[in-house]
């Protein structure tokens, strides 16, 4: 059966403290959940002390970044393994932010993708279209030349372990979600090009979630399309009872 997951993207907000207390409310509704698989994603200095107060839940931990060295001279960067041992088993990889501020490039995704991989992290890899790309009517082929670059040769045994994020860029903390339909166009999309690459089996295995303002009033919808499996979730994450009401809509 393929996974269904709802992983909150902190982004850059909450401190220790506040991030603590965001993770030990999650905790306190939906801790002890194992379907849907919940994650939270905190910022690299929150990731032990959320770990440390969602220990004995479901609740996974994952980091929104690594650097994809396994130690150097890189002031300012994390590495898959600090991330590991700080308690987390996912991290997401390529967010629209990464690669339009900090200019990451499907090149750069995928060789971060095949570390976490090595290490031993699920990474959520993200694509997504801008709008003017999507006017344009290229939408498909820039999901496509993405899932190329940021997930080139994985074997199957890899991808399995991978989880996608679809998160169009207009969609991403505008307020404007996608439609139901329009996001189960393009993770029907995505499930195509597994299956091209692998086989069926392989693409029924693997959970794409849909993000870009998903909130609880807007996620059973969604969900509620055969090939949306969950959602990575920004805004919306960062309080517990909105969250909270996301989960429970995949329940
Ligand atoms: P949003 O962000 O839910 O605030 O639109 C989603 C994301 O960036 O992952």
């Amino acid at each position: 059966m393929r996974r269904k997951i709802i992983a909150g993207n902190w982004k850059m907000h909450k401190t220790i403290v506040e991030a603590t207390a965001l993770a030990s409310a999650v905790k306190k509704e939906v801790g002890t959940l194992e379907h849907p698989s919940v994650v939270v994603c905190p910022p690299y200095t929150a990731l032990t002390e959320v770990s440390m107060a969602l220990k004995d839940s479901e609740i996974q931990v994952g980091a929104q970044n690594m650097h994809q060295e396994d130690s150097g001279a890189f002031t300012g960067e994390v590495s898959a393994e600090m991330v590991l041992t700080s308690g987390c088993s996912y991290v997401i990889l390529g967010h629209s932010e990464r690669r339009t501020l900090f200019s990451e490039t499907d090149q750069l995704v995928n060789v971060k993708t095949r570390k976490a991989l090595a290490v031993g992290l699920t990474p959520i890899v993200c694509v997504g279209e801008t709008l003017a790309q999507r006017q344009a009517g290229r939408m498909e082929q820039v999901i496509e030349e993405q899932f190329n670059g940021s997930l080139e040769g994985l074997s199957a045994d890899e991808i399995r372990r991978v989880v996608i994020a679809y998160e169009p860029v207009w969609a991403i903390g505008t307020g404007q979600v996608a439609t139901p339909e329009q996001a189960e166009e393009v993770h029907r999309y995505i499930r195509g090009l597994l299956t091209r690459r692998y086989d069926q089996a392989t693409a029924e295995e693997i959970a794409i979630l849909y993000g870009g303002s998903v909130k609880g009033s807007n996620a059973a919808g969604l969900f509620a399309k055969e090939n949306i499996d969950g959602a990575l979730v920004g805004g919306a994450s960062l309080k517990a009872d909105e969250f909270v009401a996301i989960v429970r809509a995949m329940i």
